[in-house]
């Protein structure tokens, strides 16, 4: 039998490194088990959850309510094709309508996913309406790694998968202007995060968002809000939209829309959603009961422990609490709620490693950027802590100078 502590972190490490795809350049710990904001590795280590598996785990880890609701459904159903129907996917569907104000649910796996099906509709109605179908999309957005979405996203992400699919733009990030001279007959669609996640943090400006709005409904091209990574609640309202009130045609949906289950969401209205037929699109795995009955729980838990208004004032408070700091080494603290991007004057992923040692997990994107997106249920003390390892981390770094 496995007994965790007969094992290191290293011995899974030296395995991973013999038999995983090498992708990831990973930390030597193997995370065991967790509960709320705390993880614990296989040597007894704990860790405070700063990362939540990248915006994932929105309500920490085992909760009681999303794994009753995941032990209930496993006994009853777990996956049936999408010939039938379901009443958790029928359920789940009904709710993302009502929190969304957009009109048509289509459950994916993942994100990448989410966005590839995005594309598909927003291009089919496109067509539709005699456009052509290349897609804009933004300077620092991420949309995933498969092929369109790669496409979508930084050269050097594309850089030995060539031939790259065509009919992709990047235009700089809240530049209107650029969207306008990148737009053609050709264009079927404007793929915006609306704060992006990996790109460092990047909030939209609100005339920007409502601008492209306009422009889009002026010249009939589909906006697709991309919220995988700032949606569920993370930036103090359900949407990242909702701060500004800007409605897009289609908004992708995934990470904390099931805690930690993969699943994905595309959302769309009415009128792009019409110009789909049967058999236009299709998944095996996509909204089974499992998934399903899991975001309905999250979404619940949501709603039920107030966690938007707590991903908003535990957002400002962590803000007030870096600024008292005055860090020199802070140029900018980014986001909004609890989905912060923390820039220094130097290479974060030292600091990331470094917070490690000292029990918390963090991440860094777009090099000096330090991205902090916890459960949104992480405790205060939880939170202080986090500060106090950042501030002990960055003052050693800079000791050793
Ligand atoms: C905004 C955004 N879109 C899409 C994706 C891709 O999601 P996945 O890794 O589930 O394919 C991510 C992942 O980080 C993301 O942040």
């Amino acid at each position: 039998m496995f007994v965790a502590m007969e094992y290191t972190n290293h011995d899974f490490s030296d395995l991973d490194k013999k038999q995983y795809l090498q992708t990831f350049g990973r930390f030597q710990v193997t995370l065991e088990r967790g509960e709320g904001s705390h993880v614990w590795d296989i040597e007894g280590n704990e860790y405070i959850d700063a990362l939540a598996g990248i915006a994932v785990n929105v309500l920490g880890h085992n909760h009681p309510n999303l794994v009753k609701a995941i032990r209930e459904q496993a006994g009853k159903l777990l996956h049936i094709s999408n010939f039938y129907l379901s009443v958790p996917q029928a359920m789940l569907s009904k709710k993302l309508i009502e929190l969304s104000g957009l009109d048509r649910v289509f459950i994916t796996n993942s994100g990448a996913e989410t966005v590839e099906g995005a594309i598909k509709i927003a291009r089919k109605y496109a067509h539709s309406i005699g456009r052509g179908g290349e897609i804009i999309s933004f300077q620092g957005s991420f949309h995933g790694r498969t092929m369109a979405t790669i496409a979508m996203g930084k050269t050097s992400m594309q850089k030995g998968f060539e031939p790259i699919p065509a009919g992709f733009h990047m235009v700089p990030f809240n530049d209107l202007d650029a969207v306008k001279q990148a737009t053609s007959k050709q264009t079927a669609a404007i793929i915006i995060e609306p704060i992006q996640g990996e790109g460092g943090i990047n909030v939209a400006s609100e005339a920007f968002l409502k601008d492209l709005r306009t422009y889009c409904d002026e010249q009939n091209i589909v906006l697709i809000f991309d919220e995988i990574q700032c949606g569920i609640g993370r930036t103090g309202k359900m949407f990242a939209k909702d701060h500004i009130g800007v409605q897009p045609d289609i908004m992708t949906l995934a990470k904390a829309l099931g805690g930690g289950v993969p699943i994905g969401a595309i959302l769309s209205n009415e009128k792009v959603s019409s110009a789909m037929e049967f058999g236009d699109h299709g998944t095996t795995f996509g909204g089974n009961p499992l998934v399903t009955a899991a975001s309905l729980a999250v979404l619940e838990a949501i709603e039920a422990e107030n966690l938007i208004e707590e991903a908003s004032k535990k957002g400002q408070w962590m803000r007030d609490e870096l600024a008292k700091l005055a860090l020199p080494s802070i140029k900018e603290i980014r986001g909004k709620g609890l989905m912060i991007g923390i820039v220094f004057d130097f290479e974060t992923k030292p600091l990331v490693a470094k917070m490690l040692e000292k029990g918390v997990l963090a991440n860094a994107t777009a090099g000096n950027v330090l991205r902090l997106v916890p459960p949104l249920n992480i405790p205060i003390a939880d939170l202080k802590r986090v500060i106090e390892v950042m501030h002990e981390s960055v003052n050693e770094m800079k000791s050793n100078d």
